[in-house]
């Protein structure tokens, strides 16, 4: 078999789907693993049904657990199957435990590794993602890049610049294909929701682990509601600590269980504006040309800001974010990049791109 796909949290397989259709429409042999990173029916099964993709060929089932617990479970399970499968290339995404899990394991057996959204730096040593980042670029063979500061970063790191492609953003390919399902009038009928809200979701562990942290959160969110009300998909990481922090004890604020793909985007389309700590989220605003409040001190994807909608709210700014929305939902720019930009080969194309650097030889 020519790639393997190892998906496993939920933001890998809304940047697998275009990559897994692009490949497919060539004719190529590959089938998908899912690592079980994510395993609840609304992190798992509704994104495969809402995208479209195949059946995963393998489950390992992994769960959830310490980072040293969970990526030990991940490589052990991958080591089974990749030395069962024999793919010749792994195709990892993002920056998740099982991504480096699966590059890892590839680099010990041989097997070539393709990462998609490599390049990708925070600096930030503190956030997981950015260990994850960091390790997976440096045992990639094919780095794929959705900006050109990631193509900087990893010739900057020594990275052969015969190993990097810039590609575009297949995070991007996903929005696109699906615009005409994100029907927000619908989805606000459907959970009886009021016209004008901010859509909010959090699950940094920076933002979501520490008791302090998250009273002052949900301090800043009941500011926001006072003013405009605030509808909340709640990511099972932070649910324990904003229930005993009140989170829902204020009527305007609107908490739901997590959304799949297309009831998601649906909510962020129909936002007068978005707090997030998500960095899916800072694209898909980017491009939905919805003002884009981002809980944290940097972010990875610096173009969301050039480029987009997109504004950094540090900690120290926490108590300003009723304001700041205030602002942002009545139309004021947040961020001085001009009105309706979209960061370069972000244009629904990305799949395409990645599947000609993945098989040259087997054009569409
Ligand atoms: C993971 C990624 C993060 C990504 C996020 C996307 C790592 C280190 N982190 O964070 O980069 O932004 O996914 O959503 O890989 N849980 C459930 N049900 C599930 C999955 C998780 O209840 O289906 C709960 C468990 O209590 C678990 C906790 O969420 O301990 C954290 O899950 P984990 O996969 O370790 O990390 P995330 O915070 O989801
Ligand atoms: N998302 C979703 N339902 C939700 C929250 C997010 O479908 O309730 C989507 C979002 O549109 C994006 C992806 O999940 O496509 C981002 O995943 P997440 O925020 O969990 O991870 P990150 O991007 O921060 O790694």
């Amino acid at each position: 078999m020519a790639f393997l796909h190892i998906v496993g949290a939920r933001p890998n397989f809304v940047k697998a789907a275009p990559v897994v259709a692009a490949l497919d429409r060539r004719g190529i042999a590959q089938q998908v693993l899912h690592t079980g990173q994510h395993y609840d029916e609304r992190m798992s099964a509704v994104f495969f049904r809402d995208l479209g993709l195949p059946r995963p060929d393998a489950d390992l089932g992994v769960g959830s657990g310490s980072h040293a617990q969970q990526t030990a479970a991940l490589m052990t399970g991958l080591e089974r199957e990749f030395t069962e499968r024999s793919p010749e290339t792994v195709i990892v995404y993002g920056d998740v435990n099982s991504t480096v899990a699966a590059a890892l394991t590839a680099a010990k057996l041989g097997i070539g590794v393709a990462h998609v959204e490599a390049g990708l730096r925070s600096f930030d040593r503190t956030m997981p993602e950015e260990v994850n980042r960091v390790v997976t670029d440096r045992l990639s063979d094919v780095c794929l890049a959705t900006s050109a500061d990631a193509v900087a970063h990893l010739a900057d790191e020594g990275v052969p610049a015969d190993r990097i492609h810039l590609v575009g953003n297949p995070m991007i390919d996903t929005l696109t294909a699906n615009l005409d399902r994100f029907d927000a009038e619908g989805l606000r009928v459907r959970h009886g929701l009021p016209a004008s809200y901010v859509a909010a979701t959090l699950h940094r562990p920076a933002n979501v682990d520490d008791p302090d942290t998250v009273a002052r959160l949900v301090a800043a969110v009941h500011g926001v509601a006072d003013r405009i009300d605030v509808v909340m998909p709640v990511h099972p990481r932070g649910r324990a600590a904003f229930d005993a922090a009140g989170l829902g004890g204020h009527p305007r604020v609107h908490l739901l269980e997590p959304l799949g793909y297309i009831d998601f985007v649906a909510l962020v389309r129909g936002a007068a504006a978005v707090v997030t700590d998500s960095g899916g989220v800072q694209e898909e605003t980017t491009i939905l040309g919805v003002p884009c409040l981002t809980l944290r001190p940097n972010t990875e994807r610096p173009v969301t800001i050039t480029h987009g909608t997109n504004r950094l709210v540090s900690r120290e700014e926490f108590a300003e974010l009723p304001a700041l929305v205030a602002k942002a939902a009545s139309g004021e720019p947040v961020n001085g990049a001009p009105a309706g930009a979209v960061p370069p080969l972000w244009d629904g194309a990305a799949g395409e791109r990645i599947a000609d650097v993945l098989s040259p030889a087997q054009g569409r």
